[in-house]
């Protein structure tokens, strides 16, 4: 909506949002978003709505209308407990499929059903079929990026902040992981487990290389290079630490590295940057065209119509929930 039909009750109402922003939004850019920011937060009263919103959602959403804010394993557990009549799911499709399956008495909305994810989109039900036929006996980890019919079709979902523990749990000496290929040899290395994987990669982290963090080196000396597991694993090899996108953001929280880099989605290092001014983010920036997706318009829409509402196919929804219940009890 242009600014010149922002009110003074909206311009004194989002203020104090905007002071936690201002970092890292221009005021040019903020009456842009406070009109539907203003209509959001009255929309989530009358509706007993929340929004669950990914780390890689945009500064104005992570910032200013999210009620939880996480990882993918976080926003799982959030959604599972939640009382709201509506869950709003700032993310990518298989998060609010995650939701609903943890807690499908709820209307769990995505503001754009075309908000996919290239892992989720690399493998079918009937691929795991086939793999099991191939790997007899060897149990199926299922990466959370993946549709509720692959969960069916799996033993037990993981997050990249917990993949290293299931893996070990299962205490099988041979486990097929997928479909992240890169996620399945990060965890082999940190487990000796031998891991079948499958040729699936994240559009947004498979671009960064092993060259690409030396030259960050050596053009920002004394650089620390945090790195998402989604990553090559010459990518990580080079990293001073590689964790979930909750873990990178604790990192920087505990030991407040003067200089560093997130190696993943652009969005994160701004909504990290909010809380330390003190530090210096370098800011290589790749964009999940899925996370961007959602926006602070169709946010507002999906609150006003109750759409898009997701919902599960019952011949998987059993199978699916298990899997990610079985994740989340261990
Ligand atoms: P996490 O936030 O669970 O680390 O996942 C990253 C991701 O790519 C989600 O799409
Ligand atoms: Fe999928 Fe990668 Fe985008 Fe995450 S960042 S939603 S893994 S494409």
């Amino acid at each position: 909506m242009p600014a010149a039909l922002l009110t003074e009750e909206v311009i004194a109402r989002t203020a104090p949002l905007y002071e936690r922003v201002r970092r890292v939004i221009p005021p040019v850019e903020w009456p842009a978003f406070a009109n539907d920011i203003d209509a959001i937060l009255r929309l989530k009263r009358e509706r007993n709505a929340i929004v669950l919103a990914h780390n890689y959602q945009t500064p104005e959403i992570f910032h200013c209308v999210a009620d939880v804010v996480g990882d993918s394993l976080a926003l799982a557990r959030e959604a599972m407990t939640a009382e709201a009549d509506v869950i709003v799911l700032a993310g990518v499709h298989f998060m609010a499929e995650t939701a609903k399956l943890l807690n499908p008495g709820k209307r769990v909305l995505i503001p754009d059903l075309e908000a996919g994810c290239s892992l989720a989109a690399s493998i079918t039900a009937a691929d795991v079929r086939l793999l099991r036929e191939r790997y007899p006996g060897a149990p199926v980890v299922a990466y959370v990026n993946t549709s509720a019919a692959v969960k069916a079709a799996s033993d037990i979902c993981c997050t990249s902040g917990n993949a290293r523990r299931i893996v070990e749990a299962l205490g099988a000496p041979r486990v097929i992981m997928i479909p992240d290929e890169y996620l399945a040899r990060n965890v082999a290395r940190e487990t000796g487990v031998e891991i079948i994987a499958w040729a699936g990669h994240c559009e947004v982290h498979e671009r960064f290389t092993a060259a690409e963090i030396r030259e960050l080196r050596s053009r920002y000396p004394g650089i620390t290079v945090l790195a998402h597991p989604e990553c090559p694993p010459e990518v990580v090899a080079e990293a001073d630490f590689a964790g979930s996108t909750a873990a990178m953001s604790d990192y920087v929280g505990r030991k407040k590295p003067p200089r560093v880099v997130l190696v993943t989605e652009c969005s994160m290092s701004d909504n990290v940057a909010v809380h330390h001014p003190e530090i210096e983010f370098v800011r290589p920036c790749n964009l999940c065209p899925h996370m961007k997706r959602i926006t602070l318009a169709n946010i507002r829409r999906a609150l006003e119509t109750l759409r898009h509402e997701v919902t599960i196919d019952p011949a998987v929804a059993a199978g699916a929930r298990r899997a990610v219940e079985r994740m989340l009890e261990l």
